[in-house]
């Protein structure tokens, strides 16, 4: 058996039949057993049982930076962690990541589902991802195009059947930094540099986010829900105050911390699973937690929001049981 405490960050005593660190592909051999999973740190996840299969664990290291032509290109292994990535880059003088500082998780995950923070998604500056077809073995390269980069959306997260291993990810960043200070929280500092935005962001979040070496959690644990124009009109003649964010295709992003909220939900215990105090929409491990006290807790909170909404809650987190991804809807 194979410990996945260390590999989940809602800290649930789970467990995988077995687990390889990958260190480079040479490690696997094909074709591969399966069921199995891939995994950076767990800081996406929530296992709902026990793994009965494989989990596969990006370790593969390097970050190579190349100069030319007014940018810098940087190829970084999967298995390097974005946070000390950030940091190397930040004292090169390599500047853009920086609203990003301090999500946790490795490299190779981000593009999953376009991490984003304070107005930037990892996808403004992916040149291309290079992966490996864990089915087959071979190894190939998707451009920033083909990565179909959304809103906590992607080609890999919409096609997990292919069963795409990132091995590397390609960055490409301007000579001239540009800072992105849009968001409610940055824009109203004095922010001069890079590092000023890195650590007005460190901040901002220490306030609102439970940090996961001393509290379970995925961070957000559903989406920001997108809705039309119809539904916004709807909802404001009952909740005038409702943030409310333009977002791509003409839709509206809606705060579904601030649904949770307002359902009742901020900081509500059940069992060993909570919401947290300072931020409705991440489902915390208070301790001991067992896997069906988080999601009955989730379904709760959903079933709240829809009772006072009529909107509908889609995780962010990604759900592993048994024998593999669970969908959603088959837990409700
Ligand atoms: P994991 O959780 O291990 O994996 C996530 C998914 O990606 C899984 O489906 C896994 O199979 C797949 N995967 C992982 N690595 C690979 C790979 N190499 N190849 C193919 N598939 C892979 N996210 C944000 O977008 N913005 C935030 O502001 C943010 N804040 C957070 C704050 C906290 C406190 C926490 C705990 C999480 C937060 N997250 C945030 C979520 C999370 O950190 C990111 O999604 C991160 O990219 C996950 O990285 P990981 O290595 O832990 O991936
Ligand atoms: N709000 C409440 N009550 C709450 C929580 C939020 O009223 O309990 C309100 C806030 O006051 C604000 C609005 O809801 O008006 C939005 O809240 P916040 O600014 O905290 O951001 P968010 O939309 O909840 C998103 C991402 C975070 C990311 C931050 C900063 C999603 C699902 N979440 O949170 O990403 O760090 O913006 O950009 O898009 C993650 O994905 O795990 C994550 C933490």
């Amino acid at each position: 058996m194979f410990s996945l405490l260390p590999y989940n960050t809602f800290a649930l005593d789970v467990h995988a039949q077995h687990g390889i660190v990958v260190n480079a592909l040479s490690d696997l051999k094909f074709p591969l057993p399966e069921p199995y999973i891939i995994l950076g740190r767990g800081s996406d996840v929530l296992f709902t049982s026990d793994f009965e299969g494989t989990a596969l664990i990006n370790n593969i290291r390097g970050v190579d930076i190349l100069h030319e032509d007014n940018e810098y290109l940087v190829r970084v292994g999967g298995g390097e962690i974005l946070d000390e990535l950030i940091v190397k880059l930040l004292n090169q003088g390599i500047c853009g990541l920086e609203n990003l500082s301090a999500i946790p998780g490795t490299v190779g995950a981000a593009p999953i589902q376009n991490i984003g923070a304070y107005g930037v998604e990892i996808g403004d500056f992916i040149a291309s991802v290079e992966v490996c077809d864990l089915k087959s073995g071979k190894t190939f390269t998707l451009d920033k195009d083909a990565c179909q980069f959304g809103y906590r959306d992607s080609y890999f997260k919409r096609h997990p059947q292919e069963h795409l291993f990132i091995i590397y990810v390609n960055f490409r960043f301007p000579d001239e930094p540009k800072l992105i200070l849009s968001y409610q929280g940055l824009r109203d500092q004095d922010l001069k540099d890079a590092q000023a935005v890195r650590a007005q962001v460190r901040a901002l979040r220490a306030r609102k986010l439970p940090d996961p070496r001393y509290v379970g959690n995925a961070g957000s644990f559903f989406k920001n829900p997108l809705v039309d124009a119809q539904t916004v009109t709807r909802l404001r003649e009952q909740y005038p105050d409702i943030p409310v964010f333009t977002a791509e295709g003409g839709r509206y992003k809606l705060a579904a911390g601030w649904l949770i909220d307002k359902a009742g939900c901020r900081g509500i215990t059940h069992g060993h699973a909570g919401t947290w105090e300072h931020q409705a929409l991440v489902l915390v491990n208070r301790g001991q937690a067992k896997p069906h006290e988080i999601v009955s807790l989730a379904k709760y909170v959903s079933t709240q929001v829809m009772a006072h909404f009529g909107i509908e809650l889609v995780p962010e987190v990604r759900l592993y049981g048994r024998n593999g991804e669970v969908a959603w809807d088959l837990l409700l």
